[in-house]
């Protein structure tokens, strides 16, 4: 893996485990819902990131990849503002939405830019 994406995904994975353990640990709501904040900031931290790569690169694939990351955040954001509003306690269910969230981007459209930049790509020269 690109060391790019090798050392985001960690970061975001490591901090969805601190999430998990923190959820069963009893955070109150207001915690999680902090926490919940960081976590999209990472996110958005990491997709610009990308993004800027996939325009340096021309990557073919750059308009769908753009359009996925912007349809994850408003994801992220709209059960950010459901935890917000007691809406939806944290639980079981949050996180193995969020895990599915960032696993299933993860493996298809960061897997596919993956590919691309190991195959076409000088790790130096990209980044
Ligand atoms: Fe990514
Ligand atoms: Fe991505």
């Amino acid at each position: 893996m690109h060391h790019l994406m090798a050392k985001d995904h960690r970061k975001l994975s490591d901090f969805l485990s601190k999430l998990n353990t923190k959820a069963f640990n009893g955070q109150s709501q207001g915690d999680m819902f902090k926490c919940i904040n960081d976590f999209i900031r990472l996110v958005e931290e990491h997709f610009e990131k990308e993004e800027k790569v996939m325009n340096n690169i021309d990557y073919p694939q750059m308009l769908e990849h753009i359009k996925e990351h912007a349809r994850l955040l408003d994801q992220l954001k709209t059960m950010k503002n459901q935890l917000n509003k007691g809406q939806t306690p944290f639980g079981d269910e949050c996180m193995s939405w969020l895990k599915d969230w960032f696993y299933q981007h993860m493996t298809h459209a960061d897997k596919k830019l993956d590919d691309f930049l190991l195959e076409h790509m000088d790790n130096e020269k990209v980044l």
